[in-house]
C-alpha cells in the first residue's frame, strides 16, 4: 500500500535544526522553545504553552501545578494509555477508572458524573483518536461541580470541538509528540492554559523551582529538570508549519474510507459527533460486530494484516486491568463497554490515511473486502 512511513521530515525540520547548532546554546531556554511554545500555544487558541519533554510529565505537572496530591481521586477513562492515570498516581492522588461512550470512545460524561464523590477533585478527558469528547458536557459538569478540568490531548494536536481547539477549554491541556504522534520529535510534550499564573507554577515546576525573569541558581518551590531542548523544538517548529494541511489530507481520506465503510455490514466506525468533525485523526478507529460482520476483531485484524493494511488490534485490558492497577490504588467504576471493546476495537494508524485518493481508495476496498469474503 503506497502510503507513506511515519514520521515525515523535509529539509525545513533541517534547515531549522542547522540554525539551532550553529547556535551558541542548544539547551536552556532558547529562543526556539520559546518560539515554539508561543506558535504551538496560539495555535491551539490558548494564550500560554509550556513546553516538556513528554506527554507523561505534562500530565504529571498540570495535576500538581493545580493542587492535586494526596487523599484526591481524579476521574480518569478506563480507556487511555496508561500515562492519563500513572500522573494522577505519581502526584499521591487516586485514579477512578469510568466507562467510555460505546462509538465514540470519549469518556461517558454521565458515568463520569455519577462516579463523582467526596475527595474527587478533577477529571482528565481524553480526546481518544483526535475527536474531542464532549467538552459542552465536561465543561458544564466541571463548573457545577467544582472539578479541575485537564484535556489530555495526547491525540488531539488541532482537534476542534466547536471551533475551539483541544486544549482551551478545560483549565489546562496536554500534549504529546512522541514518535507516533501527529507531530513529533520523537519525544516531547507541551501545555496549553489560558491561566498565567498556572503557566507559571507548570514552568517552574519543569525548570528546577525557577521563576520566570529569575535568576537560574534561584529556586523557589520544589521542581525538577523537564526541559524540551532546542533541537527538538526546532523539529517541532517545521512539524508545526506542515500541520494544517496534514490534518486536510486525513480528513479528507477519512472521509473517503467512512463513506465506503458506511454500509459494511457489522464494521462500526467512530462516531464523530458534528462539533467535532475537525480533527487531527490521529486514529481511525472502529468496532467489530462479529455477528453481523461474520468474522471477529481477531480475524479481521489478521486479514488486514496479510493484505498489508496497517491495522493495530486495540489495548489488551482496559487500565485497571494492568498489574499495576490490578493491586488496588485506584477506584473502578462499572466499564461494560470498555471490557467489549477490548475484544472487537480496532485502530489505524494515521499514516494509513495520508496516501493519495487511488491509495485510499484502494486501502478502504481492502478493509471492505474481509468482510465480503464472508458472503
Ligand atoms: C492519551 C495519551 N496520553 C499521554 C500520552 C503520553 O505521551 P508521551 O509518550 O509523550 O509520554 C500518550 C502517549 O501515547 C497518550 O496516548
Amino acid at each position: 500500500m503506497n502510503f507513506p512511513t511515519w514520521p515525515i521530515s523535509t529539509e525545513r525540520e533541517l534547515e531549522l535544526l542547522r540554525q539551532v547548532v550553529e547556535s551558541e546554546k542548544w539547551g536552556g531556554y532558547h529562543d526556539f522553545v520559546a518560539r515554539f511554545e508561543n506558535e504551538f500555544a496560539a495555535y491551539q487558541h490558548c494564550a500560554h504553552g509550556v513546553s516538556a519533554v513528554n506527554g507523561t510529565v505534562t500530565l504529571e505537572m498540570a495535576l500538581a501545578a493545580a493542587g492535586v496530591g494526596p487523599g484526591d481521586e481524579v476521574i480518569v477513562p478506563a480507556i487511555t494509555f496508561i500515562s492519563t492515570a500513572t500522573a494522577v498516581s505519581r502526584v499521591g492522588g487516586t485514579p477512578v477508572f469510568v466507562d467510555i461512550e460505546p462509538f465514540t470512545f470519549n469518556m461517558d460524561p454521565g458515568r463520569a458524573e455519577a462516579a463523582i464523590g467526596p475527595k474527587t477533585k478533577a477529571l482528565i478527558v481524553v480526546h481518544f483518536g483526535g475527536p474531542m469528547a464532549n467538552m459542552d458536557r465536561f465543561a458544564r459538569l466541571a463548573a457545577e461541580r467544582n472539578l479541575i478540568l485537564i484535556e489530555d490531548s495526547a491525540h488531539a494536536h488541532g482537534s476542534e470541538w466547536n471551533g475551539r481547539r483541544a486544549g482551551s477549554i478545560g483549565l489546562v491541556g496536554s500534549f504529546s509528540f512522541q514518535n507516533s504522534k501527529v507531530m513529533t520529535a520523537g519525544e516531547g510534550g507541551m501545555l496549553t492554559t489560558n491561566d498565567a499564573e498556572l503557566a507559571e507554577r507548570m514552568r517552574s515546576i519543569g525548570n528546577q523551582g525557577r521563576r520566570s525573569g529569575g535568576g537560574w541558581f534561584h529556586h523557589y518551590t520544589l521542581g525538577t529538570n523537564y526541559r524540551l531542548t532546542a533541537l527538538q523544538a526546532a523539529v517541532l517548529l517545521a512539524q508545526l508549519e506542515r500541520l494544517p494541511e496534514q490534518i486536510r489530507l486525513r480528513m479528507r481520506n477519512a472521509a473517503i474510507i467512512r463513506e465506503t465503510l458506511a454500509d459494511v455490514p457489522g464494521l462500526i466506525l467512530q462516531e464523530i459527533p458534528k462539533q467535532a468533525e475537525v480533527n487531527a485523526f490521529y486514529l481511525l478507529l472502529g468496532r467489530i460486530d462479529a455477528g453481523k460482520f461474520g468474522k471477529t476483531r481477531d480475524q479481521f485484524h489478521k486479514e488486514l494484516l496479510a493484505r498489508e493494511v496497517p491495522c493495530a488490534g486495540f489495548y489488551p485490558h482496559p487500565l485497571y486491568g494492568n498489574p499495576l492497577y490490578q493491586q488496588g490504588n485506584c477506584r473502578v467504576e462499572p466499564c461494560p463497554v470498555s471490557e467489549a471493546c477490548i475484544q472487537d476495537a480496532f485502530w489505524f494508524p494515521h499514516r494509513m490515511l495520508m496516501g493519495d485518493e487511488e491509495t485510499t481508495r484502494s486501502v478502504a476496498a481492502a478493509i471492505a473486502a474481509v468482510q465480503a469474503k464472508t458472503n
